[in-house]
C-alpha cells in the first residue's frame, strides 16, 4: 500500500494537515534532544521528512539513518537527499547493534505496526542509555468540538481526498488505523512497557497529533 501512495503522500499530508506537519516533524525532532556529531535513527521513514529534520540537527560531523520497507516512498526520500542513509528496513527487526544510536524517532509510522510492543522495544534496544526516543502519531479527541470535526475530517474528508488522489482504499485505511491506535495514556504506558523513563507527551493542533518522548533507562 505505501509503494502505491508513495507518489501522492507528500502532498496528501500537506492538503490534510494545511501545511501542519512540517512543523509537528520539527517539534518530534527537537524532542530527540540531538547534538552536533550525535548519531540518530528515524524507523518507518516513508518520504523522509523527520530524518531530514534530524539531519538538521546532527551537523556535517553527524549521521542520519532513515529506514523503512517501502522501496517506493524510500526513493522519493532518496531525491530529496544524499545527506541521510537511506536504507530497507524491518521496524520490527531492526538490523542494527544496541545502544548505537543517541535518539530514534517514528512520524506517523507507529500506528501501522502490526506489533507496536516489539517496534517501541527495537527502537529502544538500538538507543543507548540515555539516548532518545521519540514517537509522533495522529490521536483520536476526546471532547467536543474537536471530536466531531475529527470524524468528519477523517471519515467523510480524508477517504473522499483519497478518492480524488486515486486511492480511496489507503485513505480509508488512514482512518481506521488511526482508531485502534492506543490513546496517549496507554501509549505513554507501552513506551514505558518498552524500556523508557521518563516518558512524557505533548498534545497539539487541538489534542488530534501527539508527540510521545522518553529516555533509554
Ligand atoms: C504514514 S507513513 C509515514 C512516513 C514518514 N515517517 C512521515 O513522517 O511522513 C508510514 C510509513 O511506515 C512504513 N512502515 C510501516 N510499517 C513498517 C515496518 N514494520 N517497517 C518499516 N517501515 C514500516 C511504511 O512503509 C510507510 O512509509
Amino acid at each position: 500500500m505505501f509503494d502505491r501512495i508513495a507518489g501522492v503522500y507528500d502532498v496528501m499530508n500537506s492538503v490534510m494537515t494545511a501545511g501542519m506537519h512540517h512543523r509537528w516533524r520539527e517539534r518530534a525532532a527537537d524532542l530527540a534532544r540531538l547534538s552536533p556529531g550525535d548519531c540518530a535513527l528515524d524507523v518507518a521513514t516513508g518520504t523522509g521528512d523527520l530524518a531530514l529534520e534530524l539531519r538538521r540537527r546532527v551537523g556535517p560531523s553527524g549521521r542520519v539513518v532513515g529506514s523503512d520497507f517501502s522501496e517506493g516512498m524510500l526513493d522519493l526520500a532518496r531525491q530529496k537527499s544524499g545527506d541521510v542513509e537511506w536504507e530497507w528496513g524491518d521496524a520490527l527487526d531492526l538490523k542494527y547493534e544496541s545502544d548505537f544510536f543517541d535518539a530514534a524517532t517514528v512520524g506517523f509510522g507507529a500506528r501501522n505496526f502490526s506489533d507496536l510492543g516489539r517496534g517501541l522495544s527495537e527502537m529502544a534496544r538500538v538507543v543507548r542509555p540515555g539516548g532518545r526516543v521519540v514517537v509522533l502519531e495522529i490521536t483520536t479527541p476526546q471532547k467536543p468540538p474537536l471530536s466531531v470535526f475529527f470524524r468528519f475530517w477523517f471519515d467523510t474528508l480524508v477517504p473522499a481526498l483519497g478518492r480524488v488522489a486515486g486511492d480511496a482504499d489507503a485513505y480509508t485505511y488512514l482512518p481506521s488505523s488511526v482508531r485502534r491506535f492506543p490513546g496517549p495514556q496507554e501509549l505513554g504506558s507501552q513506551l514505558a512497557a518498552a524500556g523508557l523513563r521518563d516518558v512524557g507527551w505533548i498534545l497539539t493542533a487541538g489534542g488530534i497529533i501527539a508527540i510521545h518522548h522518553g529516555t533509554v533507562a
